[in-house]
């Protein structure tokens, strides 16, 4: 049976920390606020000339090298983010004239915090179903300083930029059940008014007198966007587990989305994970959106937390709102 791997991994962050300490500076907020309502510590930010495309196309580089791929052999490039250099064209076709892989399709997906999850769910299909291509490029990235209001303590102290990605490859090793095991993606499109960025696209073009400063960030109603992630998360996961026959015992690791440290806690509470098996790094990237889960990913192989034959349980939640799940046996 054909399998997809995640044949290899890199990440890419900023030069500039942003600790806690700099943002009472800048808003009505206190250091202790942002550790305790959300465990993050600090996170890093994109300077002025520094894109999302810079960072993924980084962060893809170094995946290509961990995969001891070149940039030739790569058929597909995915990127999955809500921070685009430009409304068009796609950032992932940017990236591909910064790595100079020329001729191969390349898309974005926006599925927000989800983002990472639909990109590996949509390549991994592409692999299975299309026997031309071999490897697929799925990146996820975010300069969320672009879209960030920083007058808004609500918003502003939670979020990051960063890049993280990912080679996927069709496997043909035998006696091996090595590889992305099962994916699944969801979405209710009623709850999108929780968390939204309104000025960007059709619905109020820059320019447009009636336009108020805060329609261009982040707005959210953080409350219920909390209770959400921890439900669908949860829900997601369950499922997942479920249809594979099973359960969250029988996982290595999890690599939640990287949002809030008492989203992540109440996730491992209420599915009986063991806080050890929870692979957290977002007290130093705050939440990096779709890029959260291939960072956390990255990082938690160069530390030795996944190892060879484990199972890991990916899970994510965001803006649509859109959630999804993905189980993989580590090679
Ligand atoms: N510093 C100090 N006080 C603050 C700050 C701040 N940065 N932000 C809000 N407050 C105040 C509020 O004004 C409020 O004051 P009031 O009681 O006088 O009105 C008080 O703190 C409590 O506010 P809440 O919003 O109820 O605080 P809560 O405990 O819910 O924490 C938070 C807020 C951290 C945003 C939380 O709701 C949350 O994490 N929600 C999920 C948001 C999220 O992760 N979104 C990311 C995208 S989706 C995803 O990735 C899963």
């Amino acid at each position: 049976m054909e399998r997809v791997i995640i044949r290899g991994v890199g990440s890419c962050m900023p030069e500039c920390i942003l600790p806690n300490a700099d943002l009472e500076g800048m808003v009505d907020t206190t250091s202790e606020w942002i550790v305790m309502r959300t465990g993050i510590e600090s996170r890093r930010i994109c300077l002025d000339t520094e894109m999302a495309s810079d960072l993924g196309c980084e962060a893809a580089r170094k995946a290509l090298e961990n995969a001891n791929i070149s940039t030739c052999d790569i058929d597909l490039i995915i990127v999955a983010t809500v921070t685009p250099d430009m409304r068009f064209p796609a950032t992932a076709c940017i990236i591909q004239k910064k790595l100079g892989c020329v001729d191969i399709p390349c898309f974005d997906v926006n599925a927000v915090c989800s983002g990472f999850i639909y990109a590996l769910d949509v390549a991994r299909n592409f692999l299975l179903n299309n026997s031309k291509m071999k490897n697929i490029l799925v990146i996820g990235t975010e300069k969320m300083s672009s879209i960030v209001n920083w007058e808004d303590r609500s918003t502003c102290v939670l979020f990051g930029d960063g890049a993280g990605a990912v080679v996927l490859s069709r496997d043909m090793e035998e006696n091996s059940d090595a590889g992305i095991l099962d994916v699944l993606i969801g979405a209710d499109g009623s709850l999108g008014h929780l968390l939204h960025c309104p000025i960007y696209g059709s619905t109020g073009p820059v320019g447009v007198g009636s336009t108020e400063k805060d329609e261009y960030f982040i707005k959210m109603e953080g409350r219920e966007v909390f209770k959400e992630a921890i439900k669908r998360m949860c829900a997601v996961a369950g499922d997942v587990l479920q249809r594979n026959g099973l359960t969250i015992d029988d996982i290595n690791c999890v690599i939640p989305h990287q949002a809030n440290m008492r989203i992540t806690s109440a996730i491992a509470d209420r599915m009986g994970i063991p806080q050890e098996k929870m692979l957290i790094n977002l007290q130093h990237t705050g939440n990096t959106s779709a890029a959260s889960i291939p960072i956390a990913m990255n990082e938690a192989i160069q530390n030795g937390k996944i190892q060879s034959d484990d199972l890991v349980l990916t899970v994510a939640f965001g803006a649509g709102m859109t959630w999804g799940a993905a189980l993989i046996r580590w090679k």
